[in-house]
Parts: structure tokens; C-alpha cells; sequence
């Protein structure tokens, strides 16, 4: 399975992210290795810019010219040939993110909630995260109430009412929020329609590289009827 990128099935990985909205790649289930050069790059420099909270740094396509970036580059190729592999059409890459969380981190990805743009993420863990040091938090199979819910139509991102909506969610929903817990070297897959949120660090740090792929043409026409057939 080397040349598809990793060693656990491609049927189980579509699979769960049909059923629960999300498929976890330990370690052991994939064939990224740059991402202890990721990581011996976060410890000394990609930290630097994060360590005041709350903070991101952003790498879009242009920024892998850079051969600093060649690593995350190398992210990126992983993750869209897997994309390509399970089949989801029409979608592109946004950016890639690198976090960082510690105890004083406060911000809005901590509350639970869907994202206003469906997005495909991809997080890598740089460091092993436990519940108690923020490993990601999501609602298992909760990306079907959201699909069921705003089917129709996506609201504008910048529509306050909408905005409300994707935090507006059911306690059954809430109740189920498991921590995703992971090795350095974890990559979770997971659809943003799926509730979600930062996890929150009690103590430690967490430091996530996260990949994001959205339809190709969200800004124009979009529609939840071709979403359902083409993108997830
Ligand atoms: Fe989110």
C-alpha cells in the first residue's frame, strides 16, 4: 500500500468518514515521514511566531516555493494524493496551518461547532496529544445532523444568523464530543461538518499542522445537492 500513502485500508478511511465523519491514521497506519522534520522545525522556529496566544501561521500555495517549506509541501502531496485515492472530486487546497495551545489559549475553534465553508481537514500531530494537553475534539457521526439541517443552501461565511447556527447545537451532539487522542505523527482526516473543536489544554501544549481542502467552487454556485455526490 506504499504507493497510496499508507498501510490501513482505503475502504475502511471512506468508510468512516461516511459513517463518523473522520478517519484517524496512527503512525503506523501511513508513510508520511517529513513530519519529524516538521516537527524539529516547529520545536525551533515555526513555535517562535505562536507562543504568545492565540496565533496561526498560514502557508498557501505560494509560500512552498520557499525551500524552508519543503516539508509542509511535502504535506500537502500526501495529503491530495490520498484525497485523489478516495475519490472526492472538485476540491482544492485553502492553506495549511500550523497551532499552537497551551493553558492561556482562548479563542473561537474551542467551542464546539461546523465550520461556515465544508472543508476536508487533515491534522498532523507534532507533538503526542492526550485529552489532558488538547488532543481534538469531535462528535462522532454528527456530520449527517449538520447535512440534514443546512441542506439547502450554505449561508453566506460573513452572515451573523448563519454564524450563530454552526454554534448552535444539540446536547445529544455536545454529549458525544470524544478527544482524539495521538502519537506525534497522528493525522486525523476529518469533515468539518462534523462538530468539532480545539482541544483544550489543562496543561502541556499542543502543536498541530492542519491541511484544508474546500470545493472548488464554493464562492459561486453552491449547492448542498452536488456537495452530498461530489464532496463528501
Ligand atoms: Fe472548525
Amino acid at each position: 500500500m506504499k504507493s497510496v500513502g499508507v498501510s490501513k485500508s482505503v475502504e475502511l478511511i471512506n468508510y468512516e468518514l461516511h459513517t463518523d465523519g473522520y478517519s484517524v491514521l496512527y503512525p503506523n497506519d501511513h508513510f508520511f515521514s517529513e513530519y519529524v522534520s516538521i516537527k524539529k522545525r516547529y520545536s525551533k522556529e515555526l513555535k517562535v511566531d505562536l507562543s504568545k496566544p492565540y496565533k496561526v501561521s498560514i502557508f498557501r500555495e505560494k509560500d512552498f516555493k520557499s525551500p524552508k517549506n519543503q516539508d509542509l509541501l511535502a504535506y500537502n502531496n500526501f495529503c491530495l494524493k490520498l484525497i485523489k485515492i478516495l475519490s472526492y472530486d472538485l476540491v482544492q487546497f485553502s492553506a495549511i496551518y500550523t497551532t499552537y495551545d497551551n493553558e492561556e489559549s482562548k479563542h473561537i475553534a474551542q467551542k464546539p461547532h461546523f465550520d461556515r465553508i465544508p472543508t476536508l481537514k487533515f491534522m498532523l500531530y507534532l507533538n503526542d496529544l492526550k485529552f489532558e494537553n488538547g488532543a481534538f475534539c469531535l462528535s462522532p457521526g454528527s456530520h449527517h445532523w449538520t447535512k440534514e439541517k443546512f441542506q439547502i443552501k450554505r449561508k453566506n461565511f460573513h452572515d451573523k444568523n448563519f454564524f450563530n447556527d454552526t454554534r448552535n447545537i444539540p446536547n445529544p451532539i455536545i454529549d458525544r464530543l470524544t478527544p482524539i487522542e495521538g502519537k506525534l505523527g497522528t493525522i486525523i482526516i476529518f469533515n468539518t461538518d462534523c462538530i468539532h473543536h480545539q482541544g483544550i489544554v489543562k496543561s502541556g501544549e499542543a502543536c498541530i499542522v492542519r491541511s484544508h481542502y474546500s470545493r472548488k467552487d464554493f464562492n459561486k454556485n453552491f449547492k448542498i445537492k452536488n456537495y452530498i455526490k461530489k464532496f463528501f
